[in-house]
């Protein structure tokens, strides 16, 4: 099998590093702190709650909920209560009687999927019945014999909910009634986490514990990959291991993806240029993905994007140079394009540089397109 992992969690030999993350996390979850995970998309956030969860398993009855999509209340219930019938909760024998109450108390509908798996529906008309239901699953997991670990993936999305209602205060409210459930709540939109955790006048203002998710370490990352290639007889240089980490920023995501894509061809490049020609296929197999793209920016924002990726990071998108490369005339105009290009998550910033959010666009546009 491809070592490199594409999506989820298998196990901790194909996950790396994350030592003192696990740690600070594990020792948070024994004594009874709740955190908050944040950083930015695609780093490994979700990979390392379930590598948390396997450490912690034996002890603990652990529930993920990916709230992501979700747009109403009703949708946060539904994501919450199919997390926890599908977790460790209900994995154990003769559990048919604590199912049926579980489900009756939260006046949802079960139904089995094509996989098998079982699956709740609930629907609230009105938004007392939505918040007694939420208190039911939550003081069901409270009840429950072992701890339960809570993680709710894509926090944030609770503060794009149309409805108007006072979900953070209800839910902190419940949430410090749960002596026997540790909550990770983790989430990708710094400013509306903060929002959420560090805002004086919010429910949640330093209910938990800020957890910043950084990069894997070159070091690390590079011993990972060499091992990988290493054990799958595949020969690769030190020096490319180093120029994929560069190429790919570190961002976990687009590393996988490069290394998973080499591991899998049949004759390792012997050099860089090797290498490149090889990449450059894979690349070109993205144009489905991006060919529509000029027409879902301004011409200007495109341009700029195409900026971005000949240059790789910029420091300064005012200056003259970048403006000419950009053809954008003013700087006030290009601070609106950044602005607009940041919100829609296709720039980020890193230690005040920007660049592209998507590695692989940047290397589409810079070789194929
Ligand atoms: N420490 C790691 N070692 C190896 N692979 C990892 C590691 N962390 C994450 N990955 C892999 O990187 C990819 C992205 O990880 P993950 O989905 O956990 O990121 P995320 O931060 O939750 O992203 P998103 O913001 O899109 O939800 C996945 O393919 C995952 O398997
Ligand atoms: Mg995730």
């Amino acid at each position: 099998m491809n070592p490199f992992l594409l999506k989820g969690y298998k196990n901790p030999e194909y996950f790396c590093d994350r030592e003192k993350e696990k740690e600070k996390i594990i020792s948070s979850v024994r004594n009874e702190q709740d955190i908050t995970l944040f950083a930015i998309r695609r780093i490994g956030k979700s990979a390392l709650i379930h590598h948390v969860f396997y450490y912690l398993r034996k002890d603990f009855d652990c529930v993920f909920a990916d709230i992501w999509g979700t747009t109403s209340l009703n949708g946060f219930i539904n994501e919450i209560a199919n997390a926890v019938i599908q977790s460790s909760v209900f994995s154990k024998r003769s559990i048919s009687k604590k199912l049926t109450d579980f489900i009756k108390s939260i006046g949802a509908s079960l139904s089995v999927g094509i996989d098998g798996k079982p699956s709740l529906d609930i629907m609230y008309h009105d938004k007392n019945q939505a918040f007694k239901s939420l208190e039911e699953v939550l003081y069901f997991l409270d009840n429950n014999k072992l701890p339960v670990i809570l993680a709710i993936d894509e926090f944030q999305e609770i503060k794009k909910y149309n409805d108007s209602i006072p979900l953070e205060a209800k839910l902190r409210t419940i949430v410090q009634k749960c002596q026997n459930v540790r909550f990770i709540f983790s989430g990708s939109e710094y400013h509306l986490l903060t929002d959420i955790f560090s805002s004086f006048n919010k429910p949640f203002y330093q209910t938990t514990r800020m957890m910043e998710l950084g990069k894997i370490p070159t070091n690390d990352y590079r011993k990972f990959i060499l091992n990988h290639f290493s054990i799958g007889n595949k020969k690769i240089d030190n020096s490319l291991i180093e120029y994929i980490l560069k190429i790919s920023y570190q961002h976990t995501y687009y590393v996988q993806a490069i290394c998973n894509y080499l591991y899998g061809q049949s004759k390792m490049p012997n050099s860089i240029s090797e290498f490149d020609a090889i990449y450059y296929e894979y690349i070109e197999e993205k144009r489905v993905f991006y060919s529509e793209l000029p027409q879902r920016f301004t011409k200007q924002q495109f341009s700029t994007i195409k900026a971005f990726a000949r240059m790789g990071q910029v420091k300064s998108p005012t200056s003259a140079d970048f403006l000419q490369l950009a053809e954008v005339t003013g700087a006030s105009s290009m601070q609106r394009i950044m602005k607009a290009l940041l919100d829609k998550q296709v720039i980020i910033k890193e230690n005040d540089i920007y660049r592209l959010y998507d590695v692989l666009l940047e290397h589409f546009l810079k070789y194929v397109s």
